[in-house]
């Protein structure tokens, strides 16, 4: 098992950042009305100190940036140097964030009990020891801060009509996942795995989101159409003649993708 995710500088090509970073900015602005009502909840407001944790570039951060306010700290971690880089440039004008070129399973230099929150927001399902993130989490944790973590679960993905083939798909796209050391059906095992990193109050909830939601283009380019760079090289011109004929039957009035993601919200 390798113990890079596809986001380690060794396999994340530069087309493949831009289209990414495009993806997860895409992903931000149409997820964060949902989520900031979560965090809110659990107790993000002025003046909080929260890690985001695999920040990638840094959209999430900087909506964190401004709910927090100048009287709060974010400090954004992310292992990625390219977007260490874009997330660190575009949050240069708030005073209340960092931004850390560091290893979530290491957190190396950051002292304990620092953090009101911690959010971690679709990284869990990147990294071959995920429990090492969970106990690094902690520690920066203050006591009874929470820790928040997002992610997605492939097994709550559905499209209709049926596509045979989209099965064999996400089945190959599993398996790249897991050649990575990562797991694309992480969600439902969060719960337990922070019970067993030893949090407390531990409180999941399941998000959907379908194609009648958004269009059913930006559904298939949040959910699907990144899932070509987890294949394995033989495999890549398969999966996007899939991808490209599964595009076109999503203009049909009767096609309906439905996707789902996990938050857990736990106490240290
Ligand atoms: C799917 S992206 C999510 C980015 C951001 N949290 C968001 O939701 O927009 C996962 C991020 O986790 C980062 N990552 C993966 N393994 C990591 C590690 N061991 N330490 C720090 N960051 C890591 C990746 O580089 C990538 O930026």
């Amino acid at each position: 098992m390798s113990d890079s995710s596809p986001y380690s500088s060794q396999q994340f090509h530069s087309d493949e950042a831009e289209n990414e970073i495009s993806r997860l900015e895409n992903q931000a602005r149409v997820r964060w009305p949902q989520e900031v009502v979560i965090l809110r909840n659990a107790g993000l407001k002025s003046g909080t100190s929260i890690a985001d944790i695999g920040c990638g570039p840094g959209f999430i951060t900087e909506f964190l940036a401004k709910e927090v306010d100048a009287s709060g700290l974010v400090v954004g971690i992310e292992k990625n140097e390219k977007l260490f880089n874009v997330a660190k440039t575009r949050n240069a004008k708030y005073n209340q964030v960092r931004i850390v070129n560091n290893d979530a399973c290491l957190l190396t230099g950051m002292e304990n009990d620092v953090f009101d929150l911690a959010y971690a927001r679709f990284i869990l399902q990147h990294l071959p020891d995920p429990n090492k993130m969970l106990i690094e989490a902690k520690r920066i944790l203050k006591p009874g801060g929470k820790l928040i973590v997002m992610d997605s679960d492939d097994s709550l993905f559905h499209i209709t009509p049926y596509h045979k083939e989209m099965v064999e798909f996400l089945s190959e796209v599993s398996k790249g996942q897991i050649k990575y050391g990562g797991d694309r059906n992480i969600g439902h095992k969060i719960p337990c795995m922070l019970h067993d990193a030893g949090y407390i109050n531990i409180n999941t909830s399941v998000y959907t989101f379908t194609s009648k939601n958004i269009s059913s283009h930006e559904f298939l380019d949040i959910t699907t159409k990144f899932k070509i760079d987890l294949l394995d090289a033989s495999l890549k011109e398969w999966g996007a003649s899939i991808i490209n004929d599964i595009y076109r039957k999503s203009e049909d009035v009767s096609f309906f993708g439905s996707a789902g993601v996990y938050c857990v919200v736990a106490e240290k």
